[in-house]
């Protein structure tokens, strides 16, 4: 078993203070009850990173922090957007790419899923590319095939000297924000299959996370019967008790099994 690795994603919460009060608690929560079996990642909004990263590296507190997404040009006439290098420079060490809700709702496109991928990696950041299936592909028995080519797209003739750099979160539409997780047999079928694509991709190490209404209740079930290396976690990561009881989890399934 891998180590797991938990990811909040903030998405648009959490205005810079909130995010301050927020990493404090996750620090204290931390310090008092150490968890030391997982990889923790908080992933806020862009103009919260500075004081984010700032406060993780004074107080330090075992956590990476990523960005929700970046550009895949190095610099210039790209109004409103962020790039690779703006984040390094701030010490963000991993960018969500190619999350659902980037695909649907600002066109980020297959092309520009690779694009930002390979930006991201040959920056020496890491990447957690995100792919998933609507509800009717799925109700049609389509998200097997749907899954591999958003992964053949995104990593086929990726440089293997940046497959570590790469971990994948699956995160089925239906179930992001809905309340309605993926079962756990559902999850451990679509990890199994992702595992046996990436292997076809010459990639077989990299962690599988499950993303999808993931909760301090459904966590420790997902983890041990999901067959997951961790998630990718939206709302519940927005309150220290509920984000920390999820990594809880995915540290005392490892202990288990280890
Ligand atoms: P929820 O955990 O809120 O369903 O969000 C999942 C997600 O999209 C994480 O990236």
């Amino acid at each position: 078993m891998k180590k797991p690795l938990v990811v909040g994603n903030w998405k648009m919460n959490l205005d810079y203070v909130e995010a301050l009060h927020l990493v404090q608690q996750v620090g204290v929560m931390l310090k008092n009850k150490p968890v030391e079996h997982v990889d923790v990642v908080l992933v806020p909004p862009f103009v919260d990173l500075r004081s984010v990263t700032s406060i993780v590296e004074s107080e330090r507190i075992p956590v990476g922090v990523g960005a929700q997404h970046v550009n895949a040009n190095d610099a210039g006439a790209h109004t409103g957007e962020v790039s690779v290098a703006m984040l390094k420079r701030l010490n963000v060490g991993w960018v969500i790419v190619g999350h659902s809700e980037r695909r649907a709702a600002y066109a980020m496109s297959d092309d520009v899923v690779v694009a930002t991928l390979r930006q991201v990696v040959r920056n020496g950041v890491r990447a957690v590319l995100c792919v998933g299936e609507v509800l009717e592909v799925r109700d049609e028995g389509g998200e097997n095939d749907f899954v591999k080519a958003q992964l053949v797209s995104a990593l086929k003739g990726l440089d293997p000297k940046y497959h570590e750099l790469v971990s994948v979160a699956y995160e089925p539409i239906w179930a992001i924000g809905t309340g309605r997780n993926a079962t756990s047999e559902q999850v451990a079928d679509m990890t199994t299959h992702i595992r046996s694509v990436l292997a076809g991709l010459a990639m077989p190490g990299i962690h599988v996370l499950y993303g999808g209404s993931v909760n301090a209740e459904n966590a420790g079930t997902l983890m041990a019967e999901g067959r997951v290396d961790g998630f990718l976690v939206g709302g519940a990561s927005l309150k220290a008790e509920s984000f920390l009881s999820i990594v809880q989890s995915c540290n005392d399934c490892y202990d288990g099994k280890r």
